[in-house]
């Protein structure tokens, strides 16, 4: 925890509460409010947590002001195009950036845990046929927890590091044979000669009956989404598994209850949105139509993939990303594609019109993310399932930030009460 460097006084109703200030390592001063129901009877109301920070965390900075996002203090544009997604995982985990005998025993350690438990293909097979492969990434993962029950107990530090390990290493298996029985393909057992980014392209990619052969610019451009989406601080997802877990459930629990919230349109869903949204308006002619929709506080439609609740300036995950799907593009050869012209033309359009300017929304990581992944081949449904494999990291390194913080209470936030005052009860023959 922050030291305290001053405080405030909050005067109401005659009354006097003193807060303490804490000073953080970088960002705003953060005002302690947690006596204020004590001493001064009131609570304070922030429903989509604006001004709240909901805990202390050493693992992810955002500065949405000037487009900063640091792992452990490193900048994401050093460590998407220096480092790999392994290591990454490894310094949101423990800290610091290994040593090379330290990453080869962590990728190894990964590596061997990526096989499911075999009973747990039957699982997958009670799924309708055509389930969204989200649906059946939160009931496979959440059911983790009745197959490895030897790393379910959160108070064992040795149980807590092998169920981490765990999810890192089995999500792209399961997020692989939720897209493989959607399309009604044979599943495809990983591959443990090949980098985290070729294991899950060769699973969603490869069928029995032919060779695969993972591109390697592809592969890297995978590599590159899975650490541009590694963690992202107190996101609406990240926020659920820490809530979900402050209860002591166990972590396969928590996790499957980040993905439920990662799959809304408003977060980890934008991606598929975004495309859909793309191919709906279809032709750049049709773009300034839904130009007027966007504006239009009448019509709920948004342009999605563009805004963010912290980034104000540039999301500089979206730059990494839009090089990326240059170089994808380029290599796949489909520049002349109707929806990427769609794409180009929006982005210089909403770059440039004073409504998006003034609110300050710019393209957002899922915008460009969308465009890679659909010329890679994957079909939208599974644009979240990728995210979720990604944001896996981050949502085990904050649960076991969280799990050894002294100071743990369950989550459990008050509310401004809106309802009927106290009633007596009126028999049904009286109503
Ligand atoms: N299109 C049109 N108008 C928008 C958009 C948009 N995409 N985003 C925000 N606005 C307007 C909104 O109508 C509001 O206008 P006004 O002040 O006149 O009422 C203003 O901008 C502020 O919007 P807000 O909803 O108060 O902002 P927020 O910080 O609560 O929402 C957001 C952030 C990401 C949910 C929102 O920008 C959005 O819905 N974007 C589209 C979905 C999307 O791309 N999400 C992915 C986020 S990045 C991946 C991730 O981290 O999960």
């Amino acid at each position: 925890m922050a030291d305290k460097t001053n405080s405030a006084t909050l005067t109401f109703n005659n009354k006097q509460v003193e807060l303490p200030i804490y000073s953080p390592t970088a960002g705003p001063d953060v005002l302690d409010i947690r006596k204020l129901y004590a001493e001064g009877g009131v609570f304070t109301y922030d429903p989509g947590y604006t001004s709240t920070a909901s805990c202390d965390s050493a693992i992810t900075y955002i500065d949405g002001d000037e487009g900063v996002l640091l792992h452990r203090g490193y900048p994401i544009d050093q460590l998407a195009e220096k480092s790999h997604f392994l290591e990454v995982c490894y310094l949101l985990l423990y800290g610091e950036l290994p040593t090379a005998d330290l990453l080869e025993d962590f990728e190894s350690r990964v590596t061997n845990h990526t096989m499911i438990h075999e009973q747990m293909h039957m699982f997958f097979r009670g799924f309708r046929r055509d389930a969204h492969p989200m649906a059946t990434m939160v009931g496979v993962v959440g059911a983790m927890s009745a197959f490895y029950h030897d790393s379910t107990d959160i108070a064992d530090p040795w149980q807590r590091e092998v169920a981490s390990i765990r999810l890192i290493a089995k999500m792209p298996t399961i997020a692989s044979m939720a897209f493989k029985y959607s399309i009604g393909q044979p599943f495809v057992y990983p591959r443990n000669d090949l980098d985290y980014a070729s294991n899950f392209l060769r699973m969603c990619f490869s069928v029995p009956a032919e060779d695969y052969e993972v591109n390697p610019i592809l592969s890297r451009a995978m590599d590159r989404i899975f650490t541009l989406h590694a963690d992202h601080e107190q996101n609406a997802s990240t926020s659920t598994v820490r809530l979900a877990s402050s209860s002591g459930a166990n972590p396969f629990a928590s996790i499957a209850a980040g993905i439920a919230c990662l799959w809304g349109p408003a977060h980890g869903g934008a991606n598929q949105a975004a495309l859909e949204m793309l191919r709906e308006i279809g032709t750049v002619d049709q773009i300034p139509e839904y130009i007027k929709r966007a504006k239009d506080k009448d019509d709920p439609f948004r342009l999605m993939g563009f805004g963010h609740r912290v980034y104000k300036n540039f999301d500089p995950r979206a730059k990494v990303m839009k090089q990326s799907a240059d170089e994808v593009l380029d290599l796949l050869g489909v520049e002349n594609n109707e929806t990427l012209k769609v794409a180009k033309e929006l982005e210089k359009i909403a770059l440039e019109d004073p409504y998006f300017v003034e609110k300050k929304l710019y393209p957002n990581v899922d915008f460009y993310s969308g465009i890679i992944l659909d010329a890679m081949g994957f079909p939208t449904s599974m644009f979240t399932p990728i995210f979720a494999v990604a944001r896996t990291v981050g949502w085990v390194s904050q649960w076991k930030e969280m799990i050894t913080d002294p100071g743990l209470k369950i989550g459990r936030p008050r509310q401004l009460y809106t309802g009927p005052t106290y009633r007596d009860y009126v028999d049904v023959e009286r109503r």
